[in-house]
């Protein structure tokens, strides 16, 4: 098969596993490498929208990391989180908020099949008060350590792999449709 052909087949074998339900929100993250690690998993997990606020600090990803996998996930600023986030649930999306509080569930009790945004928070200040109050559940990865919390792009990939474990098991990286305008999009880079 001739290369170009390959590829093609390639977009679009990775364009129709995509969860177009499942987004990822980053509230003003601030490391350039923890942002390119999370959009790299993002890519691996078949998540095609990363949303990010920066709250009037600098958005920059390190290239090393991401590897090109910005390329081929939609990274959106935010200027209005909670008005987005608003829109969200209007729209039928859970609000998923990751933090460690009292009131935390644990990120495998939470059905991730159904649509939702993934918020995950600052390295220091975690996710905002205004965000956290519009979240449907806060969720939590058990800690048996010393240390409170884990880096956040590692903790990330921990959910968004819990993601893919429950959406495989209902057959929802199956080939499907895909949108054109992406397909097209991609055909160019
Ligand atoms: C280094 S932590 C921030 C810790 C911060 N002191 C706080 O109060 O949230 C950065 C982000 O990683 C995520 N995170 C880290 N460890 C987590 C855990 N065990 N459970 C849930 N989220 C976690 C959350 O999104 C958190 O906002």
């Amino acid at each position: 098969m001739e290369r170009s052909e390959k590829r093609k087949q390639r977009i679009r074998s990775v364009l129709s596993r995509r969860q177009y339900d499942a987004v990822v929100f980053l509230d003003s993250i601030r490391n350039p490498h923890n942002i390119a690690a999370i959009m790299r998993t993002c890519d691996a997990a078949g998540i095609q929208r990363l949303l990010y606020t920066s709250n009037g600090g600098v958005f920059s990803f390190s290239r090393e990391i991401s590897s090109g996998s910005e390329k081929w996930v939609d990274v959106e600023k935010v200027e209005e989180p909670a008005e987005v986030i608003k829109w969200f649930k209007k729209n039928g999306y859970r609000i998923y908020t990751t933090a460690l509080l009292d009131e935390s569930v644990d990120y495998r009790s939470v059905d991730w099949t159904e649509p939702f945004v993934l918020v995950m928070g600052n390295e220091v200040s975690g996710v905002s008060k205004e965000i956290l109050e519009l979240s449907d559940r806060v969720v939590k990865i058990p800690m048996y350590g010393m240390v409170q919390s884990l880096n956040v792009s590692v903790a990330c990939g921990v959910v968004l792999y819990e993601v893919v474990r429950q959406r495989e098991e209902k057959g929802m990286y199956q080939e499907k449709n895909f949108p054109e305008e992406i397909y097209k999009r991609w055909l160019r880079l």
